[in-house]
């Protein structure tokens, strides 16, 4: 693994001139986890988990949507109490990506940079999973084009009738829990991981239908051993 951070500019400038930049080559943001899944396969709950065992001097949590001012716009879109068309949502995703990213001093970049592991619950990966079936796949990867990639994509793989069944137990549906539609978001799910193979990004999919404890033992063998993890 590189420990040489390589900003966005030096990575795309010399092939955009060149004309010869491959659509998948991205930059990898060096300290910065994503976990992903369907809803109900327990993304928050590994978040949490994580973070009491790191401990916030060693690492910061945080989500997408964000709570700034456009993840609590789409939070009102999720909950129906507004209307937007799919490809205004899937803008919004990718706005409020942006802020989350760029955020001087808060934002992701900055707090990685500064060699603190970033642990986010959800990125780009579920806009392609869950506004690519509304959208059409390009349309949501042009938006999310400019993004820089995790160093490490830690995917909990959990059936979508499981996830189904979990679901049913929390109160009132949001947006996108219908079983057949989380059948089509796994489906643009494994797309993306195909279309990041490339990159760099490690990918581990891990098994979600074990206990909570065993799902966090196995995400803990694989960042224990990271070199910001180390240095303490
Ligand atoms: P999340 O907060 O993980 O769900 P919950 O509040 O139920 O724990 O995510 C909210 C929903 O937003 C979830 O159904 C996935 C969806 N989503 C997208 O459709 N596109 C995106 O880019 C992101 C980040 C989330």
């Amino acid at each position: 693994m590189s420990t040489r951070f390589i900003s966005h500019e030096f990575c795309f400038t010399p092939l955009i001139k060149s004309g010869m930049m491959p659509d998948i080559m991205r930059c990898i943001l060096e300290n910065f986890i994503v976990i992903e899944g369907l809803d109900g396969s327990g993304t928050t709950t590994q978040l949490e988990k994580l973070a009491n065992r790191i401990g916030e001097e060693r690492c910061a949590v945080t989500f997408e949507p964000t709570d700034g001012a456009i993840g609590l716009l789409i939070r009102q879109v999720l909950r129906h109490e507004v209307t937007l068309t799919p490809q205004a949502i899937a803008r919004l995703f990718s706005a409020d990506r942006g802020e989350h990213i760029e955020s001087p001093a808060t934002g992701i970049r900055a707090i990685a940079g500064e060699g603190k592991l970033v642990i986010c619950d959800r990125y780009l990966f579920s806009s392609l999973a869950y506004q690519s079936p509304d959208c059409g796949w390009d349309f949501v990867f042009s938006l999310n084009e400019s993004f820089p990639l995790p160093e490490i994509l830690l995917f909990l793989d959990v059936p979508p009738a499981l996830c189904q069944k979990r679901m049913e137990v929390r109160n009132g549906k949001e947006l996108y829990e219908d079983l057949s539609r989380q059948e089509a978001i796994l489906h643009n799910y494994k797309r993306s991981f195909e279309a990041f193979s490339q990159t760099g990004m490690k990918l581990h999919v891990i098994n979600g239908t074990v206990s909570p404890e065993e799902i966090h033992e196995n995400m803990w063998n694989i960042l224990s051993e990271h070199p910001s993890l180390l240095r303490y």
